[in-house]
């Protein structure tokens, strides 16, 4: 997928904050939904087995409307989960341009599986559907004639048959998806690891992408489990009616989930601050840390009072506060990525600034020389004339020596020495090296080449 950061432009310091806060900005929109969908499609996979296997219709019941709420539609599904998920693969090319780094491979072939995954299970979810018809048409037939039986039941069979196969299948590409986006963050915000030596297997295997892997997936438990009590004991609540069984069920299976996410989320988050690369540190990510640390103790709770006194509001609450800390991760890890990215951002501001000059030297614009003459006026004209002393020497005595010498000039202006004992010496002007370089051209062939009349 190396074709992707080809297609990448250099860019200036500023554009490249910019695409850094928009793979941010994706991120929080991306990461809670795959968290979300991972979970809820592995825990209506699995109450849909029970449900199958011990005639078990509350969890039957359950594991539909899971699914039936978060893949609820492909714009849903598109908006958060395919769009953000292309367009941080897209963000990671920008930024991760001219560099070895396997990190935009790894989240291209992240988003082909999230893509099938998430494919296979909207199809899933239709699987429900199906059913209910099938057996809404069978009871009906049986009424009336009673001989299309065998037919209700073939289609019925087959459908079941697609309905694992989809669950199953999509699961498994959500996870490796998962995998893939969490091992291509992991790479980008360690330098150490851009480097083409670095094969995907190896990648794959480091510890912080384990480590982080588990942080994911104590989310996705958690968020799975608080979402599900929001949806059973709130959202959905009127729509469901009086389903004891399948409250009761989603209690039981929200509140272990969210328990179990919630306490080793914080022991995660330690972990791997700790094993974050030097270059990524920064205040601010302990920081943001700490404070999603915080979020996750207001979401637990919230979930303790549900526990206790069963209000369904604070199920709201503890989802809300656990949606904030987990934005808070991705933040403190974009914020981790843009320190990581530092000196990598300038160098690519260098070659930006190249590439606009040439695009404007090969369109006439000679901006060069435009820019040599502005730096003339207003930075160097006040100590030196071309042919008469005033506070510096008089160009027309200093610039021959540099006639086939402009990197020689360029070194002077950039960084004066002390040079003729009858002068001071002059004072550094603080130019930047294209600059330096404008105003070199500038003297050498505008001064020096066309020397202006002797009034
Ligand atoms: C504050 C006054 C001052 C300013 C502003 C200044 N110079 Fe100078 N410049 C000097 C002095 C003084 C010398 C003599 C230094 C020496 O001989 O040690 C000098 C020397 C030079 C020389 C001769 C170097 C040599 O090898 O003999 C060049 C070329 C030059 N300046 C270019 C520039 C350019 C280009 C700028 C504008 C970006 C500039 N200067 C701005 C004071 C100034």
């Amino acid at each position: 997928m190396d074709f992707l950061k080809d297609l990448a432009l250099p860019q200036s310091l500023e554009h490249f904050h910019l695409v850094v806060l928009l793979a941010a900005l994706s991120a929080l929109v991306f990461i809670p939904y795959l968290s979300i969908a991972l979970g809820t499609a592995v825990l209506s996979r699995r109450l849909s087995r029970d449900g199958r296997e011990h005639g078990n219709a509350a969890a039957l019941q359950l594991a539909r409307t899971l699914a039936e709420t978060t893949f609820a539609s492909k714009s849903l599904i598109a908006f958060l989960g395919v769009i953000p998920g292309l367009s941080l693969v897209f963000s990671l090319a920008q930024i991760l341009q001219r560099t070895a780094s396997i990190a935009v491979t790894l989240a291209g072939f992240g988003f082909l599986f999230l893509f099938a995954g998430l494919s296979l299970l909207y199809a899933y979810r239709y699987t429900f559907r199906v059913q209910g018809l099938l057996e809404a048409y069978g009871a009906l037939m049986r009424k009336h004639e009673g001989n299309i039986e065998g037919d209700i039941d073939s289609y019925r069979s087959s459908n079941l048959h697609a309905h694992v196969r989809f669950g199953t299948y999509g699961v498994i590409c959500l996870f490796i998806a998962v995998y893939l986006y969490v091992a291509a963050l992991s790479v980008s915000i360690d330098p150490a690891l851009w480097s083409g030596a670095a094969s995907i297997f190896s990648v794959l295997l480091t510890p912080i992408v384990w480590l982080r892997i588990g942080l994911f997936l104590a989310f996705a438990a958690a968020a799975t489990g608080i979402g599900t009590l929001y949806i059973m004991f709130l959202w959905k609540r009127d729509e469901l009616g009086e389903d004891e069984a399948s409250a009761q069920l989603a209690r039981r299976y929200g509140v272990l989930l969210a328990v179990a996410g919630l306490a080793v989320l914080p022991v995660f988050i330690l972990l791997q601050l700790a094993l974050l690369p030097g270059a990524s540190l920064a205040g601010i990510v302990y920081g943001l840390a700490g404070l999603a640390v915080v979020l996750l103790f207001l979401a637990a709770h919230f979930l303790y009072a549900f526990i206790r006194n069963a209000i369904p509001a604070s199920t709201a609450y503890a989802l809300f506060f656990l949606l904030c800390g987990g934005a808070t991760l991705v933040l403190s890890d974009y914020i981790a990525l843009g320190y990581a990215t530092r000196t990598h951002a300038e160098t690519l501001a260098m070659v930006h600034t190249r590439a606009t000059e040439e695009l404007k030297a090969s369109l006439g614009i000679s901006a060069a020389s435009a820019t040599g003459e502005d730096i003339y006026n207003t930075r160097c004209s006040a100590c030196h004339l071309f042919d008469k002393r005033k506070v510096g020497p008089p160009y027309q005595l200093t610039l021959p020596k540099y006639k086939d010498n402009k990197p020689g000039l360029m070194a002077f202006i950039l960084n004066p020495v002390k040079i003729d004992p009858a002068y001071d010496p002059m004072p550094n002007q603080g130019l930047k090296p294209v600059e330096a370089d404008s105003i070199a051209s500038y003297l050498l062939t505008k001064v020096l080449g066309a020397p202006p009349a002797k009034p």
